[in-house]
């Protein structure tokens, strides 16, 4: 990975989410150009692919039919394969060059959560030591991340217990609603996509997520009095744009609720409803900000009355296309 020209990660739903998220944490420290594809799409894609670039496959099950034929396909064009899965000994753990098992225990609801919080901190494991490798950071930095990494399970058991009480009430207001939009940027975004996925797996409520910035390219004209609006807002570098965004939705009679962290909390006003996680660096932020969406899933959809482990339509294995 660390003499690679390019990461591709491939991956489909959560995975994916995961996959967006280490985008952002690869590129900015070990400075390697990193593409997300969607492995259904990849396989077909006639992409351009070598033995110069690494390709990361994400999955729970490690038996995804459309994430293995993106794998397959990267092998056979000479591309090295890391796979990153939960399940020893699945298709995609024998197949791949390389293997980090997440080791989250066996998962049996269909919607994923532990599994997404497993591979979100594999990814981040992952982006320090090829970072280190690459000489792209300093002992320091490399130290300081894998301290904070470490305190994250304590962290989102914290959260855990300071957002229940408002989760619950949100889920109180959204469970008869038609649709809920998520937005967020960067990071915040991709935490978003996750939100939104998980509300309409297991919710059946019609859920749509956008990159904030693209509100005013057609989105915003979905926006009504009372339309309900979870943004993610907790990055330092985009937070007055998404504050902007916000304030533009709240002017278009959207219900605003606002999913933050403790230091960033303070900075939006008192006036929106807020879900205040742990505070903890920037890049890990999302490990705790995605705490409070699943559980508002969840509260939604036992509110509605919904078989939680069990989604309609829905299998815990994708192995046929
Ligand atoms: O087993 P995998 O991680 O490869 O599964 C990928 C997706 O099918 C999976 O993440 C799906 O989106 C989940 N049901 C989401 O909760």
């Amino acid at each position: 990975l660390a003499s690679a020209r390019r990461i591709i990660i491939t991956a489909c739903g959560t995975a994916m989410h995961a996959g967006f998220m280490a985008k952002y944490f690869i590129e900015k420290y070990a400075r390697i150009p990193v593409n997300v594809e969607i492995a259904s799409e990849m396989r077909y894609a006639d992409m351009i692919i070598d033995e110069n670039d690494a390709v990361i496959v994400i999955s729970q099950s490690g038996e995804t039919a459309d994430t293995l034929a993106a794998l397959r396909l990267s092998k056979k064009r000479g591309a090295k394969v890391l796979s990153i899965v939960n399940v020893a000994g699945s298709t995609m753990a024998r197949e791949s060059d390389n293997v980090i098992l997440t080791k989250a225990g066996r998962e049996i609801a269909v919607a994923t959560t532990k599994a997404y919080s497993a591979q979100l901190v594999a990814l981040y494991a992952l982006g320090i030591f090829v970072s280190e490798k690459r000489g792209t950071i300093t002992a320091d930095k490399e130290k300081s991340l894998i301290t904070e990494l470490k305190k994250l399970p304590v962290k989102i058991g914290e959260t855990l217990e300071k957002v229940n009480e408002s989760v619950k009430s949100v889920a109180r207001e959204i469970f008869n609603g038609q649709d809920v939009f998520y937005i967020g940027r960067l990071s915040d975004y991709a935490t978003a996509c996750e939100g939104s996925l998980k509300l309409k797996e297991i919710s059946y409520i019609n859920s749509q997520v956008y990159a904030a910035g693209e509100l005013k390219h057609g989105t915003i004209s979905l926006i009504n009095q009372g339309t309900s609006v979870v943004a993610v807002a907790s990055q330092r570098n985009v937070f007055s744009k998404t504050l902007s965004n916000i304030a533009e939705v709240e002017a278009r009679g959207a219900k605003v609720i606002c999913v933050t962290d403790e230091k960033m909390s303070e900075n939006i006003s008192e006036e929106y409803e807020k879900i205040v996680v742990a505070d903890t660096i920037e890049e890990f932020k999302s490990s705790l900000l995605v705490i409070p969406l699943q559980l508002l899933s969840y509260y939604t959809a036992k509110l509605k009355g919904c078989d939680i482990d069990k989604p309609k339509n829905l299998a815990k294995s994708v192995t046929v296309e």
